[in-house]
Order: structure tokens, then sequence, then C-alpha cells
């Protein structure tokens, strides 16, 4: 048997022994993306690297990243679809292409995990408007020994990745499939019926990453051709355990056979219910375990893990779980994920807490909302009609706290639909969900290099050193949003700030503004940069070697801060800083959000 930590360490010995660097594991909520709610893909921590800004650890890196995905969270629940998973990784920053790294792919699996040729089946792009037909991966595994007739071409819905946001770095990808028994498929279509359906699995993902995908729509060069891969580790753990299902692998299984020994007789590990509430209440235990200290609620990273939590609650029901039950389930996930996760068992109290509130929100809703959907879908039958309006829907979220998916499952289960583009819109003029909201959510992102996004970085490292000589020197970041429109800023404090703190603020920037001072970067050791002072949120994150920016003129230095850029060259360029709000985020956390002009 391979454990998960078995198949990370002799991942990342693989890739270091071949010149790459290891990078930490970045936070599961994104710094400084608007453009995405979680990190879904190991990549996404590199954009701005992808996009040729220079990483302070070299061209070639390597490392296991957590991610939350909720595309397709319909499918949690089959053999190998996951909302929270572990992704292993391997990337090049304009160093190797196509060939290295397919080749490398193929010696891990094949050299270092034993896999027999036989049981791989692999994916090409097969070619469009955008980019040509990918033959030369082909051929190239054709040379490694892969057979004609296991490679199969694909378009850009099934062989294509990225942008993970909106905008930014993507490109064709070559997939690599593993069989867990000896399935030879004679046809692309055969492959397709088989293909991520029981002991067939998509395993690994190498991305040749040589397009930008811009604002609008169109997909340009890159200068820099990247290589970006990703293996999920539950899935692969499961397949090289002979598994036809992810949750064999060890950081699942333990979760699953404890919401097994709590539902009703007869809960088989294949049940759907019993797999939906173990992958949900892992992923919401990962989120709440962050250092960010998101909480449920109907916004943004909270309204997810709100979906996730009440979810598993609708799915615990329906295999006979009665009465609280999520810190039961939560205590094994932390079990399961402690150990790679020290940040889960560090806030498990918080995880706990907001396990039962949430439960105790939930509960009789759940019931009433039951009831009274029930009750709808009754008249609905009895006047031949079978779409659930979206104003019903909505009354459902409104007074029974019921999620769009829960209403959608539940009518589908009795044979309705729901107007879900109605609901959304009804959703998007709700006053927290404001359309303007959700519309800024999808502006800039990581790949956003655009001039106003720049500016707000820099002045956003001015407020973080600001807020220490005006408030207090114990201040640092501990969340950070920018979009082109506006900075948003969040830091341990637990009072409201004065007025004359906030102008005292403001002033201290401007004053830096006004110096016109120079913004440089410099590569160096982590311990260089800590003698030197700069200030790194990052700091747990990079291991060895990091970029700091430096905001000074001449010998006078205003700010010092780890950040892999980008930034201005002077500040002169930012204009007028100002604060537009302040306001309470979390216990002892507090928010700034302010404009240049
Ligand atoms: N970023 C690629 C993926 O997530 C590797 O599949």
């Amino acid at each position: 048997m391979i454990s998960s930590a078995d198949l990370k360490k002799r991942y990342l010995a693989f890739f270091e022994k071949r010149g790459h660097k290891i990078i930490p594991n970045a936070s599961l909520i994104p710094e400084n993306d608007p453009s995405v709610l979680f990190t879904t893909a190991g990549m996404h921590p590199l954009v701005p690297f992808l996009l040729g800004e220079p990483h302070p650890l070299g061209r070639r890196l390597s490392g296991v990243q957590k991610c939350v995905r909720t595309n397709d969270i319909d499918e949690v629940g089959d053999a190998w679809h996951l909302s929270f998973f572990e992704m292993l990784g391997n990337w090049s920053l304009g160093d190797y292409f196509k060939e290295e790294a397919i080749s490398m792919s193929f010696e891990f699996l094949t050299k270092e995990l034993k896999i027999p040729v036989e049981r791989f089946s692999v994916t090409c792009f097969a070619g469009d408007k955008d980019a040509p037909r990918d033959e030369e991966t082909s051929r190239i595994w054709m040379k490694l020994g892969v057979a004609k007739n296991r490679i199969h071409f694909l378009p850009k819905k099934d062989n294509w990745w990225g942008p993970a946001g909106q905008t930014g770095p993507c490109g064709p990808d070559t997939e690599m499939f593993y069989h867990t028994k000896d399935i030879q498929e004679k046809s692309t279509e055969e492959f397709l019926k088989l293909s991520d359906k029981g002991p067939f699995s998509e395993v690994w993902n190498d991305v040749l990453m040589q397009y930008n995908k811009t604002a609008d729509g169109n997909f340009e060069e890159l200068r820099q051709k990247n290589v970006d891969t990703g293996m999920g580790v539950e899935r692969m753990v499961a397949a090289l355990n002979g598994a036809d299902n992810a949750y064999a692998c060890d950081t699942l299984a333990p979760i699953l056979d404890k919401v097994i020994s709590i539902s009703a007789a007869g809960t088989t590990r294949a049940n759907r219910n019993a797999r939906i509430v173990t992958d949900h209440i892992r992923a919401a235990v990962m989120i709440m375990g962050e250092e960010k200290g998101v909480v449920p609620s109907n916004v943004d990273q909270g309204y997810v893990l709100r979906r996730f939590i009440r979810r598993s609650m609708r799915h615990a029901r329906m295999i006979g779980i009665k009465g609280e039950f999520c810190s039961e389930i939560a205590k094994v996930a932390i079990d399961a994920m402690g150990d790679s996760y020290p940040e889960v068992r560090k806030n498990s109290t918080r995880i706990f807490e907001e396990l039962k509130k949430e439960e105790e929100k939930f509960s009789l809703a759940l019931e009433n909302g039951t009831r009274h959907l029930e009750k709808k879908l009754q008249l609905l039958e009895e006047a031949h009609q079978k779409v659930l309006g979206a104003k019903s829907a909505f009354d459902l979220f409104q007074s029974f706290g019921f999620p769009l998916e829960i209403t959608a499952e539940m009518c589908k289960e009795k044979g309705f639909s729901v107007d879900e583009a109605g609901f959304s819109s009804l959703m998007k003029s709700h006053q927290e969900l404001s359309r303007k909201g959700a519309e800024q959510k999808f502006k800039g992102g990581l790949a956003d290099h655009s001039e106003a996004a720049t500016k707000l970085h820099t002045a956003t490292h001015l407020l973080n050193q600001a807020l220490r000589v005006v408030v207090d020197p114990s201040i640092h970041q501990v969340g950070s949003n920018i979009t082109p429109e506006r900075l948003r800023f969040d830091f341990n404090w637990d009072k409201k700030l004065t007025d004359d703190q906030i102008k005292k603020i403001e002033n201290w920037v401007n004053s830096v503004i006004r110096a016109e001072a120079d913004v440089s970067f410099e590569i160096m050791s982590l311990a260089a940069a800590k003698k030197l002072g700069a200030q790194g949120v990052f700091e747990e994150r990079y291991e060895q070697t990091v970029k700091v920016y430096t905001v000074a003129k001449g010998n006078n230095v205003y700010s010092r801060e780890i950040c892999g850029g980008p930034h201005v060259s002077n500040t002169r360029e930012l204009g007028t800083f100002k604060i537009i709000k302040q306001e309470a985020v979390a216990a002892g956390v507090r928010r700034i959000k302010a404009i240049v002009e």
C-alpha cells in the first residue's frame, strides 16, 4: 500500500533530483486575486511567474498544493471527482517544454512508480482555430512506447487547460489516464465511454502553457513557453492501490468509514450520499482551517463553505444520520489531514464552533424547507408543470437558507427542474451579491498586470507600512485582494480606526508618494530578507530564496516587503491615496478599502 505522504515524498524527490526547487503549499484563499474564490490548481500561485515575472527560486519548480474546485460539485459522489484535493505539480517557467516534460512524467510513472505502459491511455489536443493539432506530443508518447490506439485526440473542452480565472496563461494539454484493471480500449469512442469511471481515471495532466487569454477572449502567444503539470494525489494513491475510486485514499477512507459508522445500516462505501458527506466535510474543514478565518456566510468563500456544510447535512439525512454530526466527522478529517496541514489542528476549535453554529442554524430550516418544497412540487404536479419558478427557489434561499444546488437536486430527484437562470438574476439583484460585486470578481486577478492594479499593489505595501507607523508596530497583512478599481487589505487589529488615524495613514502614504521614492526588487535568501526586516505574508510559503520589493528614496527606506510583484517603478506614478472604507471582517481582523486617483 502506498500512502499520500509516500507519493508526495517520492514525487518531490524525483523532481528535485531533476533540478526543481520545491515551493511551499499556498493558502486555499488566493492572495491578491479577485478573479477566483479558491486556489484551484498548483499553478495558481504561480500566475505572475508564468506570465514572465522572475521567480526567486528559478525556472524549475515543483510542489504540492491544496485545491478547492466547485465547478464539478454535481459529480462529487462518483468514483473520482472531489471538491477538495491535493495536487502535485512540476513547472517549467520558460525552461523545458514538451519533450522533457512528457519524458519526465513517463519516467516517474513507469520507472519510479513502476506502472506498466499497458496500463495507460493518453490524450492530446485535436486542434482548432486557436492552436494546431498537437501531433508533436503524440509522437513523443509513441517514441516512449505508448501504443497508437491508446493515444486520443480530443477538442478544447477536454484537452485545453486554463486560464484559472477569466484571463491568464493557458494552453493545450496532454492527460494521462491510468487503468487499475487491464482494459485496452479499441477506439476513441470507447475511451470516452470508459474514462473517469470505475477503474479508469485521469491521474496527471501536462499543460503546454503557451498562450495568454486576454479579456477580449483572444489567445496571444506567450513569449515564455511554460509547462504546468498537475497530478491528483487522492486519485493516484487510490489507483496505485488498485482501487476503482478516490475514496480508497488514506486521506478519505477513514472519513468515509466514520460516516458509514453513524449512518443507517446497509450504507456502503459506494453510497453517493456518504461520499458527498465525506468530501464536503473535509473541504469545509480545510477552508475553515485557513488562517484567514473564513466562516459560513452569504458571500464569496463563506457562501461556498456554507453550501458544503448545508449540502452535507442534507445528504447525511438521506442515509439516516440524525442530529448534529459535522464535528464528529470533522474530527476524523482533521486527523487525516493534520500531519500535512497543521493549520487544521491549530484552528480546530474554530472549526468545531462554526460547524456547530451552522448546523444549529440550518437543521430546522432543512426540515421545514423540505416540507415547503414538497408541497410546492405537489401543486406543480397537479398543474402538470415541471419547472419550479425562480421566485420559489429564491424564497427557499431567503426563508430557509437553501442554496440553489439543494433546491435543484431535490427537484431533480422528483423529476422537476428549476429556473436556475431566473434564480441567478434574482440573486444578483439581491443586496449581498450585488451585480457590481459579482462583476468585479471577474476583473483583474493575478494575471492582471494592468496599470491600475499595478499601482494598487504598490499602494498596498505603503498602506501596510503606514498602519505600523501610525497605529501599531505589531500590525501585519492577513489578506489582500486587488481589483483595478480598489485595494482591499485585511490586518490583525480589533478596534475601529479613528478618523484621526485614518487621516494620518493617508498622509503618511501620500507623503511617500510625493517624495518620489523608487520601487525596486532584489532576489535574496529568506534569512537575508528577515535580517533586512522585510515584511512577508509569504514568509512561510517561500523556502530559501525570496523576492523583496523596497520603496526607498536614497538611504531612506519606506517599505520592504517579500512579494511577487508587479509594482510601479516610482511612487510618483500613484497619484493620491485615499481610504474609502473600513470594517471588521472577523474577530481580530479589520479591513480597509482604498483607492489611488
Ligand atoms: N493546471 C493543470 C490542472 O489543473 C495542471 O489540471
